[in-house]
């Protein structure tokens, strides 16, 4: 048995850079990734929790330019629904927004949750089957901050039509699309989130804590 790591101060800081330095990335150099990339950050991604030990997710590598490009018209469709949401100013601002990078990204990866898998026994989905779906969401984000480790930017994009999603990767409708990531070297990096930069939105606009005692 290996003995438990005592995490130090210098541990900490660096944690927290990487956490700082995360960010949602949408502009990727073409430039191929190694091979064993999309392995090593799966392998990482099961190391996050899963509700019941279920294990829920599922990845898939999205490698066939045929299925990529017909994902990036759903997104393109998608996109242009959500555009017409918004009106004046902020439509404007939206149609500026770079929201994905499927273009350029040369590791593509859509994930999911096995809404039926029998691994876990239904411990705890029975009472909130919600909790695969935050079982996945844990997993990218263990994704997310590998990805960062290794010098790689991830862009998480969800404005797709998910039921399309499932069809053109030809999986089962009982796998409920979670997220379409983008990954790659970034072509620039920054710790100020880019929807921040480009005045969409700022952090802490809403207190995000009260107590109760
Ligand atoms: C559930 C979820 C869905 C998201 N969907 C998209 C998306 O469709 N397109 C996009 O550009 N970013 C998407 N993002 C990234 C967010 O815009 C980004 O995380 C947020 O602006 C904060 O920036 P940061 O990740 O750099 O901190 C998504 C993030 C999450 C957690």
């Amino acid at each position: 048995m290996t003995e438990t790591p005592i995490f130090d101060d210098d541990f900490r800081c660096q944690l927290n850079e990487l956490l700082t330095w995360r960010r949602d990335v949408r502009e990727f150099s073409v430039e191929p990734l190694p091979g064993e990339i999309a392995e090593k950050l799966i392998s990482a991604a099961c190391l996050a929790p899963s509700v019941g030990l279920s294990e829920p997710w599922r990845f898939v590598i999205v490698e066939d330019p045929a299925r990529r490009s017909a994902l990036r018209c759903n997104f393109e469709e998608a996109n242009k629904d959500a555009l017409s949401d918004y009106t004046g100013d902020r439509a404007q601002l939206y149609a500026n927004l770079k929201l994905s990078g499927m273009n350029t990204a040369p590791l593509q990866i859509a994930v999911f949750a096995d809404q039926h898998t029998i691994q876990g026994h239904g411990l705890g989905r029975q009472t909130m089957p919600e909790t695969a779906a935050y079982s996945v969401v844990t997993a990218i984000h263990t994704i997310w901050i590998t990805a960062r480790s290794e010098g790689l930017g991830l862009g998480w994009v969800s404005i797709l039509d998910k039921t399309r999603v499932n069809e053109d990767l030809e999986v089962s409708q009982d796998w409920q699309f979670i997220a379409y990531l983008c990954i790659g070297l970034p072509i620039t990096s920054s710790s100020t989130p880019a929807l921040e930069k480009s005045k969409w939105e700022q952090r802490g606009k809403v207190p995000n804590f009260i107590f109760r005692r």
